[in-house]
């Protein structure tokens, strides 16, 4: 069944504004719900996030007030999806378990987007960039067995594996190095653009999550591995949103965003499995439906294009939450020892990426490096969840 976003009608502008009851939602059982569930709310909530924070960029460039007033309009709305789906978060869970899920959700989220990804060298960009997360992943894991004394798989539910990806202390590059080659708005594929803007959008809203919870925990280690992988989700956000085409208008930008809004909730709409929220979902999509139509009408009066020549006609196969296990493994097996010169990808330590590392390190062990060693000294071994057999490098097998 075909489904074209901009020959729906959507709930109007002036009936979406909720009441205090009813952006009171009851949040997913932390014990019972299924962990890509909690992925999804996740995603979603970094896709409101920069649905506000665009619109709060692009009314300080607009000397237009009629305009500056329909994106406040409109932002306003934004504001209350986004409480809505981040209050769906349990107040029960700890912020270290709602990091392991952020960390899972990026590891399955940008394991989906490379292998659905069209053009070889944005395909590259995210296969280069889950290795990293799937690394935290394991590094935030041992962290939440040595504070915490649980393990990550009460989080990832053996949906994910957890074990050493590239290394983290590895992840520290010179920042000109983490700059891309963007696609080309005119010649990209429709599906390109909202792939970038999904991963760009949810690594931002990681990034933005360490740099505020990492100092409110009291354990040093726990401290200076929120600072050193906040720092790598810095280089993440550098790498994906330079593969945004920068010449894309304000309006253009606009729909852009709106468009992948109402494609990412059908998606979630489509492949939930709590009842409950896909009805938050389904709300969710009939409100972008109209947000969309506000953008495209915007867009018509002012860069003059039609928008249908812009978006895709129907929206994409769904973004879908699912193991990527087998592809994760093929990757670690053959790029692990990848990093980055210029805007290309090199398999050897350069003189620019030495440079970098030892200023940055100092001399001393990365807190990445020392957690492992820690928690091997207070649990007798490293937290892994190997659910398809060893490591796929010998090098990295527990001995
Ligand atoms: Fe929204
Ligand atoms: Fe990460
Ligand atoms: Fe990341
Ligand atoms: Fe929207």
């Amino acid at each position: 069944m075909t489904f074209n976003p901009l020959q729906e009608r959507g709930i109007p502008l002036d009936r979406q504004l909720r009441n205090w009851r009813e952006l009171n939602v009851t949040p997913i059982d932390p014990d019972r719900a299924d962990p890509y569930t909690r992925c999804r709310i996740i995603t979603m909530n970094g896709i409101e996030i920069e649905a506000i924070m665009f619109s709060h960029h692009f009314a300080r460039r607009c000397p237009d007030l009629e305009v500056r007033q329909r994106l406040a309009e409109v932002r306003y709305i934004e504001a209350q999806q986004q409480k809505a789906v981040n209050w769906l978060l349990p107040g029960l869970a700890s912020v270290l378990e709602t990091t392991l899920a952020y960390e899972q959700v990026a590891v399955d989220l940008t394991a989906w987007v490379a292998r659905m990804e069209p053009d070889p060298y944005l395909k590259q960009a995210y296969q280069f960039g889950v290795l990293e997360d799937f690394d935290h992943l394991y590094r935030y894991a041992n962290l939440y067995e040595m504070i915490e004394h649980r393990k990550a798989e009460k989080i990832v539910d053996r949906l994910t594996e957890v074990m050493p990806g590239r290394p983290t202390t590895m992840h520290h590059r010179h920042p000109a190095d983490n700059v891309r080659e963007h696609y080309n708005r005119e010649t990209t594929q429709a599906i390109s653009k909202l792939h970038a803007l999904t991963i760009m959008s949810a690594e931002q809203q990681t990034m933005n999550f360490y740099m505020n919870v990492g100092p409110m925990y009291m354990e040093p280690i726990a401290r200076q591995l929120y600072q050193e992988i906040g720092l790598i989700e810095e280089e993440h956000v550098t790498h994906y949103e330079s593969l945004l085409d920068p010449g894309e208008s304000w309006w253009e930008q606009w729909l852009n965003h709106e468009y992948n809004e109402c494609y990412l909730y059908h998606s979630f709409m489509e492949t939930e499995s709590d009842p409950r929220i896909r009805a938050i979902w389904e709300l969710h999509l009939n409100m972008e439906l109209e947000h969309l139509r506000i953008a495209a009408d915007l867009f018509r009066q002012h860069d003059g294009r039609d928008p249908e020549q812009l978006v895709a006609r129907e929206l994409p196969k769904p973004v879908t939450f699912e193991p990527n296990k087998e592809y994760l493994r093929e990757l670690i097996a053959t790029q692990i020892d990848y990093t980055t010169l210029g805007t290309g990808y090199v398999q050897e330590a350069h003189e620019r990426f030495q440079r970098w590392q030892e200023q940055l390190m100092g001399g001393e062990e990365p807190p990445s490096e020392r957690i492992i060693d820690e928690n091997r000294a207070k649990s007798g071994d490293d937290y892994r969840l190997e659910t398809e057999g060893t490591h796929p490098l010998y090098s990295l097998r527990t001995h």
